[in-house]
């Protein structure tokens, strides 16, 4: 099946997740990438998307026309070349007036613009959940049929109600943290999750919702009571973020299928581990299937580092970094990914100082998957520091 993915605010990030689970992906335009898949994605374990879509194989009209009896709610996105507000609203009116013509009752979502917004859409109803109300995206000759769409409210409740939070440690948002997961590929369920650098956990809590099992270790003992903390509360508020995060009962299942698409059955407090360490020197325990983590970032900082302390912190950085991924090469089979955000410091022409560590990495025998491209610098407006994200793979 043809799927479609509008892509988030950092669209080379988007495209990287949904190759690292889907294989190849045909980024279309700026803001959307199609590819195949033989089952359904979900768009509650893309940290990178914005809404996913299915091809619709029959004319729009056709569609509509075979949905079950009952009112229709329809909403359409254009994203065809030249497509505006009229465009849309246009090709909406038209479908609205042959359907009305054929005896059913339809409402068409009002277009501000040539595209709904995930706002728009989430509002109405039109996330793919109920059949009759309808997100059709037109891309010149070809609709899609939206399956889901980003649920921003989910993850903002899951990342604002943990007990246990830092300012400090910096915010890693859970979007990001599922990105890191899924950049490590299509993993089994029973895949154990290794964060080295652990902090309050979020990476941890990701892994666990998609139903993974979850290893931290800190050197702080401090951000070791705060996960602990904060996974104890999820597996005890589980279900109930669960179907926050999804609208949708929490899915019982095989939890061993290798889908990375379905909720987690229920949890306890085996799915996680989690000790005090230092990743320099800690020897883990087995099985380590995969590392997703954000590494050491230095100092917070709100200006731009003057050339000295920029060196300073990307030494402390560095010396983390390197001594981390030399520890871990040891411990962990051949073909483990390994993905890591590293900091990037903003310099003061906009560009970034990244660590610079590529060449160290690879004679420690792993492979940088991303070493060709332009980089993965996930950043916002206003942060002076960056995360670079680094895919490895264990030779
Ligand atoms: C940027 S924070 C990670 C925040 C985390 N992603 C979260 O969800 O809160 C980096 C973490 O690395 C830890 N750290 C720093 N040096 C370390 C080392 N050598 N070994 C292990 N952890 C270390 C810090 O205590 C801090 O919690």
């Amino acid at each position: 099946m043809k799927y479609l993915a509008v892509l988030g605010r950092q669209p080379e990030i988007s495209v990287a997740e949904l190759e690292a689970l889907f294989g190849e992906v045909k980024q279309i335009t700026g803001k959307l990438a199609v590819f195949r898949a033989d089952k359904k994605p979900e768009i509650d374990r893309l940290g990178g998307s914005l809404k996913l879509a299915e091809l619709i194989e029959v004319k729009p009209l056709d569609y509509l026309r075979e949905l079950a009896e009952g009112k229709i709610t329809l909403g359409v996105s254009d994203f065809s070349r030249g497509a505006s507000k009229k465009t849309a609203t246009i090709e909406s009116l038209k479908l609205k007036k042959i359907l009305v013509r054929h005896g059913r009752s339809v409402r068409v979502v009002e277009n501000k613009d040539a595209v709904i917004s995930t706002a728009t859409s989430l509002h109405n109803g039109l996330s793919g959940k109920n059949e009759r109300k309808v997100e059709l995206i037109k891309v010149n000759d070809e609709w899609y049929k939206v399956i889901g769409v980003q649920d921003i409210d989910a993850y903002t409740k899951r990342d604002q109600a943990r007990p246990a939070r830092d300012a400090k440690v910096g915010m890693l948002p859970p979007k990001l943290a599922q990105i890191l997961i899924n950049l490590c590929g299509d993993l089994p369920r029973s895949a154990r999750i290794l964060d080295p650098f652990c902090g309050t956990g979020v990476v941890l809590q990701e892994a666990i919702l998609m139903g993974h099992q979850a290893y931290g270790t800190d050197i702080n003992e401090r951000m070791v009571e705060y996960s602990e903390k904060n996974l104890e509360w999820l597996v005890k508020s589980e279900s109930t973020l669960s179907r926050a995060a999804s609208g949708q009962p929490v899915a019982t299942g095989d939890r061993r299928s290798s889908s990375p698409c379905q909720a987690p059955d229920s949890l306890d407090k085996s799915t996680f581990q989690i000790s005090q360490g230092d990743a320099t020197t800690f020897q883990w325990t087995e099985p380590i299937d995969a590392v997703a983590c954000e590494g050491y970032l230095g100092r917070p900082m709100s200006a731009v580092p003057v050339e000295i302390k920029l060196k300073t912190e990307k030494q402390e950085c560095k010396a983390i970094m390197v001594g981390f991924l030399k520890n871990l090469a040891s411990q962990i089979k051949s073909g483990t990914p390994v993905v890591v955000a590293m900091p990037a410091w903003l310099r003061e022409d906009g560009s970034y100082s990244r660590l610079e560590i590529l060449d160290e990495i690879t004679d420690m025998g792993y492979n940088v998957y991303n070493k060709s491209r332009e980089g993965l610098l996930y950043h916002r407006e206003g942060q002076i520091v960056a995360r670079d994200l680094i895919i490895l793979r264990k030779d």
